[in-house]
């Protein structure tokens, strides 16, 4: 994705040195672009937590190299310990991103591989690498399928605006790059579709508002930023032509996990007979749990609803007091959305119903 013209992905290893990791904190954006170095596994488990990076892909590679910089500070004979560790503190940094342990133990299963510690170090850094690159190239070929839909619905307007409705940020930068739900857009505007996105604004950390409004800015995609409860109206009065959100966890069996809020628009679209589409590579899939019920979700501090951030006068960033002060306020971060309400998913591979027999088809080596 560009930036001012110029190409970044969310995160890469340090070209002078592969021994620390770059990433962008996200914390500051749309309004600083700031670089931080992760030099440590402390470092990487405190940039997840904090949400210094979000968003499942990116969860998922910032763990992968992680996971790299435990075995860069593991002394002599250590490495197995130190992988273990990383492992453990990794994996408890965020509960709901299921690309989270799966960049963890892809590569602790790969580290076997190596014949001494400074081969199992080799392939812990070739993995994450991998994980990452990986991660962009799906989302990239999930853009190619999404594109399929936005054109029919464009010949079905015969050319008219297609206006997409989009929930919290599955963008580039919830994923390495292109993201999940708006690879399709980027191939829809390449393809010279004429396309609008309504962007939700998702409280209480605003990713919509901050990320994905000025993500799509910065690539030239029309887009309006709206209140979380607006998008139901919109849909009545038909201004939203279908609904494509990412996921943090999906199960096999096709009940989504995705930021909270994400359900009741799928409700409002399944209302109005509005597409609703959910866009994901498949390491975003759990192939071991059934019901999206059983899916740990996040609750985090109360303070992200009582308080809210942003750029002050003097050009400083700023967090207020938005309630008043004794106020108590409860903070799931993800609800699930049945798989009955889903049109459909879209992969690396292609459309697949969201069902546990269309997705094992899809995926049989699961
Ligand atoms: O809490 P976050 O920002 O890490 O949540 C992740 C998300 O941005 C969304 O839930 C997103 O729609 C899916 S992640 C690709």
């Amino acid at each position: 994705m560009n930036i001012d013209n110029q190409h970044f992905r969310t995160i890469w290893p340090d070209p002078t040195n592969n021994e620390s990791i770059m990433i962008i904190d996200q914390r500051q954006l749309p309004h600083k672009f700031v670089i931080e170095t992760l030099c440590t596994l402390d470092d990487a488990v405190i940039a997840i937590r904090d949400m210094h990076v979000r968003g499942a892909g990116l969860i998922g590679a910032t763990a992968g190299f992680g996971m790299h910089l435990a075995a860069v500070q593991a002394q002599t004979g250590q490495l197995a310990d130190a992988l273990k560790q990383g492992a453990e503190s990794l994996d408890k940094s965020r509960p709901t991103a299921r690309n989270l342990k799966w960049a963890v133990d892809r590569v602790l299963k790969a580290a076997e591989n190596g014949k001494n510690d400074d081969e199992k170090k080799e392939i812990v850094f070739e993995t994450a690498c991998a994980i990452a690159d990986e991660d962009a190239a799906f989302c990239k070929a999930l853009g190619q399928h999404g594109l399929q839909i936005i054109e029919d619905l464009s010949k079905a307007k015969n050319g008219e605006t297609v206006n997409i409705l989009t929930h919290c940020n599955a963008g580039w930068l919830a994923f390495v790059d292109y993201g999940s739900a708006t690879a399709p857009i980027y191939a829809a505007r390449d393809a010279g579709i004429d396309i609008h996105v309504w962007v939700d604004e998702t409280r209480p950390w605003n990713q919509g508002a901050k990320l994905t409004a000025w993500e799509l800015q910065q690539e030239g995609i029309p887009c309006t930023l709206i209140t979380d409860n607006a998008g139901g109206h919109l849909m009545q009065q038909k201004m939203v032509d279908m609904v494509i959100v990412g996921t943090d966890r999906t199960t096999h069996t096709g009940d989504v996990a995705n930021k909270i809020g994400t359900y009741l628009k799928a409700l409002a679209a399944h209302d109005n007979n509005i597409p609703f589409y959910v866009a994901l590579p498949s390491s975003t899939f759990d192939w071991e749990i059934d019901r999206g019920s059983d899916i740990p979700i996040e609750e985090r501090s109360g303070d992200e609803v009582t308080a809210i951030s942003g750029l002050a006068e003097d050009g400083s960033l700023q967090t207020v007091q938005l309630t008043a002060p004794e106020t108590r306020a409860l903070n799931y971060s993800f609800d699930i959305t049945p798989a009955r309400l889903v049109s459909g998913l879209i992969t690396e591979r292609g459309i697949v119903a969201a069902d546990r027999k269309s997705i094992h088809q899809m995926f049989p080596e699961k």
